[in-house]
């Protein structure tokens, strides 16, 4: 299916139906998080044999480890229906009471972004996820009065990136949690190599880990980037994702051997060259490159502090000797040994 074009000649329907033929829809497709597949796996056998709905479901990790995807795929497992939402879509207490008042038993209700959920709302879940019944405030003042309605028995899968914002209360009422990891470069392999299969794309084994090595550890980031390295292979190689054609298509779109982009090393020369290496608070910080603090914490800190190039402290964040040395830049702590060894 192709959607009309719009003024910059991109068509966005056709890369999101990729995106979607990209997706697994089995667990056996499904590359990487061993653990957390092997143990929802179970899960899922498990309700299936005694004929029960699956327990409520917590994911969190960072963004585009596959949250939706594995929650897809769990459903389609449980043979149920996959309503789809997400924290700030759903604005008033009626929002989530429709929503779920439209489910039907069996069915998988997902919520992205769960810790944006307001209060007032989320505290419609509790006794939604607890007892399966809807708390329903009818009229104002002292003629106010609560009816209950029956809900059918249905799955809550919530996805967070920021699972230290969620309240107790909810978090308690989860019977599965679990964390996704970033993803190895093997593993993320054999992911492009399955996506380039999908999308009809010849791609060399080298090529494949040069694009892996330079996803963040992220499965989105893999698949998008093979897209954009096609585009290259196409129209200025002959087709092949070789390891030249990766290296050569990364570096022009200014993705580093890393994965590091531009705004990562914003990040880093702003803490270098306006605040001395650190430390600083994030919103100073974010002000400073003129990028939103959320954005900067949920997207960019989590890669560059798993590398190790920054550090948080109770201070602020500081750019490490490794993310010195990943710029080239020679670290003042370094310039001091130097100078202290002369002596
Ligand atoms: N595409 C995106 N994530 C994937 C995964 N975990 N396994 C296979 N293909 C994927």
């Amino acid at each position: 299916m192709t959607g009309p074009l719009n003024t910059t000649g991109y068509n966005r329907e056709e890369d999101e139906d990729i995106e979607l033929k990209l997706r697994p829809t089995r667990f056996d497709e499904y590359i990487g998080q061993d653990k957390v597949k092997e143990n929802m796996q179970v899960f899922v056998e498990a309700a299936l044999q005694r004929g029960e709905t699956l327990d409520h479901v917590l994911l969190y990790g960072q963004p585009g480890l596959g949250k939706t995807t594995l929650s897809g795929i769990i459903a389609s497992a449980m043979n149920a229906r996959l309503r789809i939402t997400a924290g700030p879509a759903i604005e008033r207490p009626g929002d989530m009471a429709a929503i779920l008042n439209d489910l039907n038993e069996g069915d998988f209700l997902f919520i992205d972004e769960i810790h944006r959920l307001p209060r007032n709302i989320e505290e419609i879940l509790y006794p939604a996820m607890e007892d399966f019944v809807l708390d329903i405030i009818i009229g104002k003042g002292p003629a106010a009065r609560s009816i209950r309605l029956d809900l059918p028995r249905f799955t809550l899968v919530g996805a967070t990136t920021r699972i230290g914002l969620l309240t107790a209360p909810l978090r308690d009422r989860f019977g599965v949690v679990h964390h996704l990891e970033p993803y190895s470069v093997a593993h993320l392999c054999t992911i492009i190599t399955r996506s380039a299969t999908v999308l009809g794309v010849e791609i060399q084994e080298a090529g494949a880990e040069e694009i892996a090595r330079r996803a963040r550890g992220t499965p989105r980031i893999a698949n998008r980037l093979l897209k954009r390295v096609r585009d290259f292979a196409q129209v200025r190689y002959d087709g092949i994702v070789t390891h030249a054609v990766a290296k050569d298509s990364l570096d022009r779109l200014d993705i580093d051997p890393r994965g590091l982009d531009a705004v990562d090393k914003k990040i880093l020369c702003a803490i270098i060259e306006k605040f001395g290496g650190g430390p600083v608070g994030l919103d100073t910080l974010a002000a400073s490159i003129d990028e939103e603090a959320g954005t900067l914490e949920d997207v960019a800190e989590p890669y560059l502090l798993q590398l190790g190039f920054i550090q948080r402290t109770p201070r602020g964040r500081i750019v490490t000797q490794l993310g010195y040395q990943h710029l080239g830049i020679v670290p003042p702590v370094a310039q001091g040994q130097l100078l202290l060894n002369e002596v």
